[in-house]
């Protein structure tokens, strides 16, 4: 066999290769189109972790946008800066019980995103009661678009998060939902790239 045999076998062997990769990347693109990821995350004294500088929540939201390029909207409250756990969780019993609505800084366009992800701590079952603030405020924006719940949590996984997004945004496209717990998303990387590849 002369050497052009074997450079015209190698490529023809490398090419499709090549090809098969690029077309999984534009799949990939196609499924997610421009995505936002929604979270709210409370640094500080925790449940199982500690006093956290990052939240949970935060590292996987940050997972996420590094792995497919999403932009991000942190929903942010200063309502419970330095509270200690077991405060923090009587605070919120009270804010759901009664179902309050928290402000939060500033905010968002939705226009512009095909998908979004919404990620937060379960918080008595539930995603902290700022998040609903923000629910409330985007009620109408959400129409035919994907919508990609998440939680960390230590123990009740998505508790009833997919269910309710789906009440708060009843025009979105509202996807199956990922619970990580709270202590592994350090080292669970992997995990949340396995889900972002089957979605
Ligand atoms: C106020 C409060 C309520 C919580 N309620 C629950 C709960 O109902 N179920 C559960 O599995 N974990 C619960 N947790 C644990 C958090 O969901 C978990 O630690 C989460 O990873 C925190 O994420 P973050 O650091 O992004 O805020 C609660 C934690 C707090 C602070």
């Amino acid at each position: 066999m002369n050497i052009k045999n074997i450079i015209s076998i190698v490529l023809a062997l490398l090419i499709p290769t090549a090809c098969s990769g690029q077309t999984k990347q534009k799949k990939d693109m196609e499924t997610t189109g421009k995505a936002l990821v929604v979270f709210f995350s409370h640094a500080g004294d925790n449940y199982s972790v500690g006093n956290i500088e990052v939240g949970n929540t935060k590292i996987v939201a940050d997972y996420i946008s590094e792995i497919i390029g999403a932009d991000q909207f942190e929903i942010v409250t200063h309502k419970y800066d330095g509270m200690a756990y077991t405060p923090l969780i009587k605070l919120a019993q009270q804010e759901a019980d009664n179902g309050e609505l928290p402000e939060y800084e500033g905010d968002v366009d939705l226009s512009q995103y095909d998908t979004v992800f919404i990620g937060g701590p379960v918080w008595w079952g539930t995603y902290p009661q700022v998040m609903f603030t923000f629910f409330k405020n985007h009620a109408a924006d959400l129409e035919g678009k994907t919508v990609i719940p998440f939680t960390t949590h230590e123990g009740s996984g998505l508790a009833s998060c997919v269910e309710d997004v789906k009440a708060a945004f009843p025009g979105a496209k509202v996807q199956k939902g990922f619970s990580i717990y709270g202590h592994e998303v350090r080292t669970g990387k992997s995990k949340v790239e396995k889900w972002l590849k089957n979605l």
